[in-house]
């Protein structure tokens, strides 16, 4: 069955928890929607696991795009979300609004997310009025690495805590549907969630929020430069292909691949008229 905007917010009224992960390209796209996964995030984290930048800074309108069409050929049934990329929604409400509806008419994406709290309001009021889902992401926000000084855990302190809260109370009247909720102490998620009546997405922040967000390349082990403290690797999937390399490596250079069952036959009759 589909999952929609109004799939995560039922999912919180029955205390069902939601289940996503990053996707950016068709085959894992296709993967994860048959695993039965709720939503896939076209995450500007894609600057750093796929094309390889130090942080998100550096991903454009183009790139989301790009890796969410992929996306959205090949997951039917999840709800795709994508993520605005820094500097196409902090300038301008019309930048946000124009933006979003790229992701939505060219990318294909059901929703965007964006980063930011009670500077963000705005936009993400006149994107909802453009019919447009947004999904709010507060805590830890990559996009602003460089005024927190490093990827650090949030709200640690009495009055960052209740910025913080205020802020996801903030981005519920705003209009979002759903609110990332990403390196802030368990505790203090566990409170937002209990205030808000939208679902909250934890990464980094504990088990009481109402659903989960990962990075694929960081639970499957392909993704070495960086692992965060919240994340679980459920295979290492990297090893896995670098045993994989080495043996196809060796093959070929041994001559056992191509074997004669990859390989296309000809009549003899013909292969000696061409000598
Ligand atoms: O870009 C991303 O992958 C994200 C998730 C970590 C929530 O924003």
């Amino acid at each position: 069955m589909k999952n929609t905007v109004v799939t995560f917010n039922q999912a919180k009224e029955k205390n069902e928890r939601i289940t996503m992960l990053t996707a950016y390209d068709y085959s894992m796209a296709k993967l994860m929607d048959n695993s039965g996964i709720n939503g896939l995030l076209v995450g500007d984290s894609l600057g750093m696991v796929c094309l390889g930048y130090e942080d998100t800074l550096s991903v454009t309108m183009e790139d989301i795009i790009h890796h969410t069409k992929a996306v959205a050929r090949g997951a039917k049934n999840s709800l795709i979300v994508a993520d605005m990329p820094f500097m196409s929604y902090q300038t301008s409400v019309y930048d946000a609004v124009v933006n979003a509806g790229r992701l939505i008419k060219e990318g294909h994406a059901q929703a965007i997310k964006l980063e930011g709290g009670l500077e963000v309001c705005d936009k993400i009021e006149a994107i909802v009025k453009a019919s447009i889902p947004v999904m709010g992401h507060i805590g830890l926000t990559p996009q602003s690495v460089n005024v927190f000084g490093g990827f650090k855990v949030q709200g640690k302190d009495e009055s960052a805590a209740k910025r913080i809260i205020e802020e996801a109370i903030a981005i519920e009247k705003a209009g979002a549907f759903a609110i990332v909720l990403e390196c802030v102490p368990a505790k203090l998620a566990k409170i937002i969630t209990d205030k808000l009546t939208i679902p909250t997405i934890g990464i980094g922040a504990g088990v009481g929020c109402n659903g989960q967000i990962l990075v694929y390349q960081d639970m499957l082990g392909m993704y070495s430069d960086f692992k965060p403290k919240f994340v679980k690797q459920y295979e290492n999937i990297g090893e896995k292909i670098n045993v994989a390399l080495t043996k196809y490596i060796e093959e070929v250079r041994d001559g056992v691949f191509p074997a004669e069952e990859h390989s296309f036959k000809i009549d003899d009759e013909i292969i000696e008229k061409l000598y």
